[in-house]
């Protein structure tokens, strides 16, 4: 039977999360409308891509809310079934919440712009003398984002944007890739489990990672030199104790032949070109051991909801995602199981899918 303390923490769960949808789609609400002033003033209609249709379905707002909340009942379950801790804290203090929501905001107009005119390639005009063994297909304006992935300031804002852009739904659909990770560490010593999350970014799952698991290490491995470094400084004193960090490419993996016994990766593969995806997932086939698994979570792709998918078609239109158009219909299971990784499940959430591959 349900106890008073289970119906609180979920009444606190919901008000929390709750209040959180209502932060963020409020800043996608005034960023909107920032874009469509600064677009109005470069004479372009919100964007340089051409205008175009849905193709396929697309959810009503309505419907996406109705999806989220789907998101958030699982991201209670699994907390309830002792997968990850309630989440808390991730923004810091809220005096600094409000000043990220102030930098998100002044930074909105520039973002316009890029948009306004497709400016997407200042990084690569600021890197042409010096790329700093940075490839070429990295050094873009992704998300016409400002300094791409290579500022503290980006660094600084990108979680919020990313919540914004999904409605503050974000963390909850990374914490799906908890699950598996969970299950695997039930059966064996968290201290012996070589673990390493692949561009991790800013921490967006490793953190949570090291908090819900208090005796794993990991290491986080990104192109970022930047992002890296504010990923050290959204960790807890003992998580970071526990973590390490190297600048490396994840077509180069910084570890030997069959040392690791679970990889994760979030949000990385549909910013690769098709090559590379396929240089990436040879790679995690060469580091992990036999039996190892690979925890990916990446957008859906075409067909994993199909209610989405028009959804999915739309948001290269509107952010600079060179290769996303390509990844929607990519054969990910068909390209991990040619390096020697088979699919184990694939579960959709919300937005993102959550795939589980084991070293054959
Ligand atoms: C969309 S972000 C995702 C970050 C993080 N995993 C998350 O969940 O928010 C993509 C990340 O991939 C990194 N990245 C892109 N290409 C990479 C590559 N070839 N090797 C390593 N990191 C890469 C970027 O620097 C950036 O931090």
């Amino acid at each position: 039977m349900d106890t008073l303390a289970t119906w609180s923490r979920r009444a606190a769960y919901a008000a929390r999360q709750g209040a959180r949808v209502g932060w963020f789609a409020a800043h996608g609400e005034l960023a909107q409308a920032i874009t469509k002033r600064v677009a109005r003033r470069h004479g372009s209609a919100g964007s340089k891509a051409p205008r175009r249709r849905p193709i396929g379905p697309t959810p009503d707002q309505r419907r996406l809310f109705a999806q989220i909340a789907d998101l958030f009942r699982r991201d209670l379950a699994n907390v309830e079934a002792g997968h990850y801790p309630l989440p808390s804290g991730e923004f810091g203090s809220p005096a600094a919440f409000l000043d990220l929501s102030r930098r998100f905001l002044a930074d909105v107009p520039k973002v316009a712009r890029r948009r306004a005119t497709g400016a997407h390639q200042e990084v690569f005009e600021a890197t042409r003398d010096e790329p700093a063994g940075l490839p070429r297909y990295y050094r873009q304006n992704f998300h016409f984002q400002t300094d791409g992935w290579l500022s503290r300031d980006s660094a600084r804002i990108y979680d919020f944007q990313v919540e914004v852009l999904f409605k503050g739904a974000t963390a909850a659909m990374r914490r799906q890739a908890l699950v598996p990770l969970s299950q695997l560490l039930r059966q064996k010593d968290q201290r012996r489990v070589a673990y390493a999350d692949i561009a991790c970014g800013t921490g967006g799952l490793l953190a949570p990672a090291l908090t819900a698991f208090p005796r794993l290490a990991g290491v986080g491995v990104d192109l970022s030199h930047p992002y890296l470094q504010h990923a050290r400084t959204t960790l807890s004193r003992r998580a970071r104790a526990r973590a390490s960090f190297v600048t490396a490419p994840a077509e180069a993996l910084p570890f030997a032949d069959d040392s690791l016994d679970v990889a994760s990766c979030v949000y990385l593969f549909h910013e690769l070109p098709p090559k590379v995806r396929r240089q990436v997932a040879a790679e995690f086939a060469r580091v992990l051991k036999p039996g190892g698994l690979l925890i990916f979570a990446d957008s859906l792709q075409e067909g994993d909801l199909p209610e989405n998918d028009g959804l999915l078609h739309l948001f290269p239109a509107l952010f600079h995602e060179p290769y996303y158009e390509g990844y929607l219909t990519d054969d990910l299971d068909g390209m991990f199981a040619r390096a020697g990784l088979r699919l184990r499940e694939m579960t959709p959430a919300f937005l993102t899918r959550v795939a589980v591959y084991e070293k054959v």
